[in-house]
């Protein structure tokens, strides 16, 4: 069970300091209540080398928000593997939906970063999810699909923790309605689907599908009770620690039964 925080264009670096060392505290403080947890945060670029420094002795990876998939170069703005790896990150988000509405980020673009991801020992975690028009007229399962076949394209993955999906409808990202823990299974099992397509059976079991979207501690353990649902990745309540751990003891109570 993976409990992933993206914090988006949130925090200066002061409060994302701040933020990492109370979600230390809170996981310090639970003693053992965490011990089947997974935790990752991906702040901003520029906090993660003190964030990384804060989790150091903390059971919490750290993550970026995109990279670029070119090792160097004339690349005004962007951020490379490389760069990330050398500041001690081990994730990194792909292909989340603000980049695919605001920057227009293709699959292929998503593609080309997973592959770079992989270069680097960086493990990707690729986003996908339909839109609400694309609900509507039945089309979320295809949309979902396309987004995976062409994310993972000549990916490869021989175990399960070379790869994270991350299941997010866009109709459900900041908008306080989450998805039905019905609808987020539906979903989840056509990905494992997918996976063990891919990837075969034993793998693809393993694989962690996060769901995000909305998730608080009052449905996160609606959420992750579906069994094809093994974490969340968390927006706006992973920017308190409180709610993001609140998740966490969410996530515990569910994996204890
Ligand atoms: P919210 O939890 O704020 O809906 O954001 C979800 C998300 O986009 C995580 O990547």
């Amino acid at each position: 069970m993976l409990i992933a925080g993206n914090w988006k264009m949130n925090t200066d670096l002061p409060r994302g300091v701040e933020l990492a060392k109370a979600i230390a505290d809170g996981i310090d403080d639970a003693d053992s209540a965490f011990d089947a947890i997974d935790f990752a945060v991906c702040p901003p670029f520029v906090h993660l080398q003190a964030v990384g420094e804060v989790l150091e002795d903390h059971p919490v990876a750290v993550g970026a928000q995109d990279v670029h998939s070119e090792d160097e170069g004339a690349y005004t703005s962007d951020v490379s593997a490389p760069m990330l790896t050398s500041v001690g990150c081990t994730h990194v988000i792909i292909g989340h939906s603000e980049r695919r509405q605001y920057y227009g980020e293709t699959d292929g673009e998503v593609n080309q970063k997973a592959l770079q991801a992989h270069r680097h020992d960086l493990v990707p975690i690729i986003c996908v999810g339909e839109t609400i028009d694309q609900r509507r007229s039945g089309d979320a399962k295809s949309v979902v699909h396309a987004q995976l076949e062409g994310a993972l394209d000549g990916l490869e993955v021989t175990a399960a923790d070379d790869l994270i999906i991350a299941y997010e409808p866009v109709w459900a990202i900041g908008t306080g309605e989450s998805a039905t823990p019905e609808q987020a299974q539906d979903m989840h099992a056509v990905i494992r689907e997918d996976l063990a397509d891919r990837y075969g059976a034993d793998v693809a079991s393993d694989i962690e599908l996060l769901y995000g979207g909305s998730m608080k501690p009052h449905n996160a353990a609606d959420l992750l009770s579906q069994p094809d649902v093994t974490g969340g990745l968390i927006g706006s309540a992973s920017l308190e620690a409180e709610s993001f751990l609140g998740i966490a003891e969410e996530a515990a109570a569910v994996l204890e039964g």
